[in-house]
C-alpha cells in the first residue's frame, strides 16, 4: 500500500504507513545521546518484532516496559520510569520512543515532557484508539485515583508514525473500543463518514479511515492547540463517558474499555442534545441504535447515578463549578459549553438504561 499524505500538526508531522522511515534520518541528523523505547507488557512482545522489523538497524536502545492497562497510568510507575531514566544516564539530549496504546503514548508523554524539563519523544501508537486519538493533538497525563487524565502537560511529540500493521495482533474487543473514537469523529465533524462507518466492519478498519479519523482530529487540535474552544467537541461523550470509566475501574471485576464506556457517553450526551442542543430525535435513535448493535449491554443502576455526577463534577471542562458538556446539533455538528441541569442528566442515563 503507497503511504498517506503526511498530515502538519502545530510543528510536527504525522507519517502514515511509511515504514518508519523519517525515523532513521531523524536518529541520524539528531544524534541523541540516548535513545529509550517506552512498551508495555504486551507491545513489548506483539509490537517490538514489528517495529525491529522496519527498522532493521535499530538496536542501540535501553528498552522501559511498564505493566498493561489503565490501573497502571499513575505517577508511580511515572517515578519508577523517572528513576529507571536517571540510572541509565538519561540527559536532555535523549530521545523516548512510546510504542504502544494510549496508556503507553500518554504517560510515555506526561514523562518525557517532565523529565529535566523536557525531552524530545515520538510517539508510535499500536491500538486503534490510541492511532487516531490518543497520539495525536499534544495532551499527555496520567490518572490520580479514579480522576481521569488529571494531571499532565500539552506537549506535542517530535513525530508520530501511525501503521496499521501494528493493528494485526489486537485483539478484537480493542478494536471496537478504538472505533468509538472513530466514530465520535464522524458524529463531531462529517455526517458522511459516521454513515461510511456504521456501514464498515470495525474488526478490520481501512486505512484510508483511521487517516481520515486522525485528519480530523488533527484540524481541530490544530486550530485551537491549547482547548480553548473548538477542541472541545472533542470531549462529546467524555463527560459521562470518563464517569462511567472510572466507575467501572473502581468497581467493576471486568472494568470497560474506553471506548466502550465514551460509547455509552454518546448515548446518553445524545439523549441530552435532544432537549440542550435540539439534535432531531430521529438522529438520537440511529446513534442509539447503532452503538447498541455493536457495544455490550451496561446496566447503570440508579443508585450510581449521584456517585457518576460527582466525578463528572471533576471533569477538566468545566468552569466555576458548571459541568459543561459538548453536545450535537444534529449528526456531524458540535457545540460546546453547554449547561445542562441534573435532572436532564439523570433522564439520560435512565434513557441509556432502556435500551438494553
Ligand atoms: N491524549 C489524548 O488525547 C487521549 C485521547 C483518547 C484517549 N486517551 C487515553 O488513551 C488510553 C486508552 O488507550 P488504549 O485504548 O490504546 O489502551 P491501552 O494503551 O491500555 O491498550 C489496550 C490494550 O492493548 C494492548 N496492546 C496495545 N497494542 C497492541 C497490539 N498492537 N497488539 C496487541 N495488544 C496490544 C495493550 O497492552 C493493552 O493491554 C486512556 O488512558 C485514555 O485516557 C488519550
Amino acid at each position: 500500500m503507497t503511504p498517506l499524505e503526511t498530515l502538519d500538526s502545530a510543528g510536527h508531522k504525522i507519517f502514515f504507513q511509511t515504514r518508519l522511515k523519517e525515523l532513521t534520518s531523524l536518529l541520524e541528523a539528531q544524534k541523541y545521546s540516548k535513545v529509550f523505547l517506552l512498551t508495555d507488557e504486551h507491545t513489548s512482545v506483539k509490537c517490538l518484532p514489528v517495529l525491529q522489523e522496519m527498522l532493521a538497524n535499530f538496536e542501540d536502545f535501553d528498552l522501559i516496559e511498564t505493566s498493561a492497562g489503565e490501573e497502571n497510568k499513575t505517577i508511580d510507575f511515572c517515578i519508577g520510569i523517572w528513576k529507571t531514566l536517571l540510572d541509565f544516564g538519561a540527559d536532555r539530549k535523549s530521545l523516548m520512543i512510546n510504542l504502544g496504546g494510549g496508556v503507553v503514548t500518554d504517560m510515555g508523554g506526561f514523562i518525557a515532557s517532565t523529565y529535566k524539563r523536557g525531552i524530545d519523544f515520538i510517539n508510535i501508537p499500536t491500538t486503534l484508539l490510541s492511532m487516531v486519538d490518543a497520539s495525536v493533538g499534544g495532551k499527555t497525563g496520567i490518572d490520580v485515583d479514579a480522576a481521569k487524565n488529571m494531571v499532565g502537560t500539552f506537549s506535542l511529540p517530535q513525530m508520530v508514525f501511525i501503521e496499521p500493521e501494528f493493528l494485526h495482533t489486537l485483539p478484537e474487543r480493542e478494536l471496537l473500543s478504538g472505533f468509538a473514537e472513530m466514530i465520535k469523529h464522524g458524529l463531531i465533524a462529517d455526517k458522511d463518514f459516521f454513515y461510511k462507518l456504521i456501514k464498515s466492519d470495525y474488526r478490520t478498519p481501512l486505512p484510508e479511515d483511521i487517516y481520515h479519523s486522525v485528519k480530523i482530529k488533527n484540524d481541530v487540535v490544530t486550530e485551537d492547540p491549547k482547548e480553548k474552544n473548538i477542541r472541545k467537541i472533542l470531549n462529546f461523550g467524555h463527560t459521562i463517558g470518563h464517569a462511567v470509566e472510572s466507575y467501572s475501574l473502581l468497581h467493576d471485576e471486568s472494568p470497560l474499555t474506553h471506548g466502550e464506556a465514551i460509547a455509552i457517553g454518546f448515548v446518553c450526551e445524545a439523549a441530552l442534545s435532544v432537549n440542550n442542543s435540539n439534535l432531531p430525535k430521529n438522529e438520537l435513535k440511529e446513534i442509539a441504535d447503532y452503538i447498541t448493535s455493536i457495544y455490550p449491554n451496561y446496566k447503570i443502576k440508579e443508585e450510581t447515578f449521584e456517585e457518576l455526577y460527582l466525578l463528572m463534577q471533576s471533569d477538566k471542562k468545566n468552569e466555576d463549578g458548571n459541568i459543561l458538556f459538548s453536545l450535537l446539533e444534529n449528526i456531524g455538528h458540535c457545540t460546546y459549553n453547554c449547561r445542562v441541569n441534573k435532572k436532564d442528566v439523570f433522564s439520560a442515563l435512565k434513557y441509556y438504561n432502556t435500551l438494553s
